[in-house]
């Protein structure tokens, strides 16, 4: 049985209302904040979960393979925005799916695992994001993928499966061990049904499987073309964690692979960053680029250098802003502009409508004035 087929559970709301069917088929509309009724919790491996939804009202969430969402749960109070992407496939809009791996420490991605069941609501949004295939047709595709990187990848392939497209697709995905393989079975039981369809996974070390009979490692130049000989010829798709994006980058460049055929996207946050505070240019150099920034609801100031993203030195300020990718590619930190000039260098998070109302991303925002802002 697949996770497709493993779906609903008892407490799934149910067409069985003649007059429900009424509004069967409407679509969620990308950037509405909708219920989401979680109707499945699957474990895929020791610390990874998907998370299957149905929208309460039965719409439908139209997206591209390769989209994220952004949920906000309630954890101890506090409403927490983290993206994720949808591993399931937009041919099958009604029920979808985030698959979510825990990381340390981390608060969201541990509540979910920790917390969240099959009847529950969350608030998401979305679908958004640029890191799907639409708009770059190739018949021969590479998916390159490390640990939950695996997601918007597993969405493509599902796709194209359910699609019956005539594809050539070979996806190369990394683990530390075979019992961090993401969707292993589902992806072999794929492979069996369309012909188009290549699956090799790559792991580190062998953990508790003694008799691994492939090899072990990391991917390189020469692995990559004993597995794939022909991938200079193929429209590649990659993500996963910093490390591996940088490596495999590094491979590519070696090769002389055209990068007009690459696509990359990193779950990796920068996020708020004490860090980042710390890298800006010891104080004598900021003089002339201090700005004050004022919160217009709380009355609050602070002074910020021209070399800190806002919401940087917002959250550190004590100001509770939320933000979820730290890249301005998800919209949760979108908030007004009442007075000033900022940078914003954006990634598709904020449409122009929004830009010409005042709205800014203050994760990609740095000031070039004095600022007052609606928080
Ligand atoms: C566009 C997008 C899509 C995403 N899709 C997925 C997905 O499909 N599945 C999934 O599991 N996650 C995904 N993420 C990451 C997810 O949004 C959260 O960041 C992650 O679940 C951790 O959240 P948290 O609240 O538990 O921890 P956080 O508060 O976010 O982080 C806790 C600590 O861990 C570090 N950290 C956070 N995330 C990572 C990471 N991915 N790798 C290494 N260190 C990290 C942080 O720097 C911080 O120090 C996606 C992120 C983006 C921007
Ligand atoms: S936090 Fe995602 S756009 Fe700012």
């Amino acid at each position: 049985m697949t996770a497709h087929e493993r779906i609903l559970d008892p407490c799934a709301p149910r067409l069985t209302d003649p007059d429900t069917w009424s509004a069967f088929g409407a679509q969620w509309n990308s950037g509405e904040q909708r219920n989401l009724h979680c109707c499945a919790v699957l474990d895929e491996t020791h610390d990874v979960k998907s998370f299957w939804f149905t929208c309460p009202d039965f719409r439908a969430l139209s997206f591209e393979p390769g989209q994220f969402i952004t949920i906000s749960p309630v954890i101890a109070g506090q409403t927490l925005a983290r993206c994720y992407t949808l591993s399931s496939s937009p041919t099958r809009p009604f029920t979808f799916s985030i698959t979510v791996k825990r990381v340390p420490g981390g608060p969201v991605s541990n509540w979910l695992h920790d917390n969240l069941r099959a009847g529950d609501t969350l608030r998401g949004s979305g679908p958004a994001g640029s890191f799907t295939p639409i708009g770059h047709p190739a018949r021969k595709l590479l998916y390159l993928s490390a640990g939950s990187g695996v997601t918007p990848l597993m969405s493509m392939t599902r796709a194209s499966v359910d699609l019956g497209a005539d594809l050539d697709i070979t996806f190369v995905h990394s683990a530390r061990t075979p019992s961090d393989i993401i969707f292993n079975a589902e992806l072999t039981r794929m492979q069996t049904l369309s012909p188009g369809l290549r699956v090799l996974n790559l792991c580190e070390g062998q953990g508790a499987h003694s008799d691994w009979p492939h090899p072990l490692g990391r991917l390189d130049l020469a692995l990559l073309a004993r597995w794939v000989p022909d991938f200079m010829e193929r429209e590649v798709f990659i993500c996963g964690p910093g490390g591996y994006m940088a490596g495999v980058n590094a491979l590519l460049q070696e090769a002389g692979f055209d990068f007009q055929h690459f696509h990359q996207e990193s779950f990796d946050i920068s996020r708020l960053d004490e860090e980042t505070l710390e890298e800006v240019a010891p104080v004598a150099d900021q003089q002339a680029d201090t700005f004050t920034v004022t919160l217009s609801r709380s009355g609050k100031s602070f002074s910020m250098s021209g070399q800190q993203t806002v919401l940087a030195a917002a959250k550190k300020a004590g100001a509770i802003v939320p933000s979820s990718c730290s890249q301005g590619v998800c919209g949760t930190c979108k908030t007004a502009l009442l007075q000033g000039t900022v940078d914003m260098q954006h990634k598709g998070g904020i449409r122009q409508r929004e830009i010409d109302k005042g709205l800014r991303l203050l994760c990609c925002s740095k000031p070039t004035s004095d600022l007052v802002i609606d928080l």
